[in-house]
């Protein structure tokens, strides 16, 4: 399996216009240059469809923003990991709240993902959920309150109490589970709180995706996690 280190900022591409097709490729040429620059993991999760062609541009890990549980066969439409992996991804979210998945089929995405290789990061809408995921023991949590994501509103400003919360809940069934937060993530000093709040990393989306200068985005978000 592919190693992350810590901290880590993961782009999400969602379906964002100036992240799709070979804009794509670009804005993941810039998250590679930052990265390389800063010495700071950074993580891509373009649209499925961009994923093969992402990957054969860049040289950092490239996510998948889904995967089914399934196998190869008789599962028309599944995202299905031995095709993610063939593509060139090195790991996947999962149960974003933008592609919510029931209990068993978390579960049983995060075992195929372990077969394959591929690092689960395991998105929770609430501090309940994220004990559940715990439990599963996926490689990494995402905490997005989804009343904050996509309005720059950082969810360490309007919601700390929720990320402190949810660390020490997570702790108490899964010691060692990677813990990231998102939601308005925009900003160095929101990367900066998020860690002091006990998350190791960022998942955001709409800050660098949307922005006309990703690269100065990015570098503001890595500017204090320099090495
Ligand atoms: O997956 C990241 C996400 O849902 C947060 O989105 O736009 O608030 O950074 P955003």
């Amino acid at each position: 399996m592919v190693k992350i280190d810590l901290p880590v900022v993961a782009v999400n591409f969602k379906t964002y216009p100036q992240a799709t097709g070979e804009r794509a490729v670009a804005l993941a040429k810039t998250c590679e240059t930052v990265s390389k620059e800063s010495g700071v993991s950074v993580v891509v999760a373009p649209q499925i469809p961009d994923i093969y062609r992402v990957s054969l541009a860049v040289d950092i890990p490239v996510f998948s923003q889904h995967l089914d549980p399934g196998d190869p066969g008789r599962y028309t439409g599944h995202v299905l990991g031995e095709t993610l992996v063939e593509s060139g991804c090195s790991g996947t979210l999962i149960n974003h709240s933008e592609k919510r998945m029931q209990l068993a089929d978390i579960e049983d995405a995060i075992r195929k993902a372990e077969t394959l290789g591929l690092y689960t990061i395991v998105c929770t809408n609430n501090p309940l959920v994220s004990v559940a995921a715990a439990a599963l023991n996926p490689s990494a949590i995402a905490v997005e309150p989804p009343e904050l994501i996509g309005t720059g509103i950082s969810v360490t400003q309007a919601q700390p109490e929720v990320i402190s919360g949810t660390v020490d809940q997570i702790r108490v069934v899964n010691e060692n589970v990677t813990i990231l937060c998102g939601a308005g993530i925009s900003t160095g000093d929101d990367v900066v709180a998020s860690i002091r709040l006990g998350a190791q990393g960022v998942l955001l989306a709409s800050a660098v995706a949307k922005s006309d200068k990703p690269g100065d985005v990015l570098r503001g978000l890595v500017e204090p996690l320099l090495k």
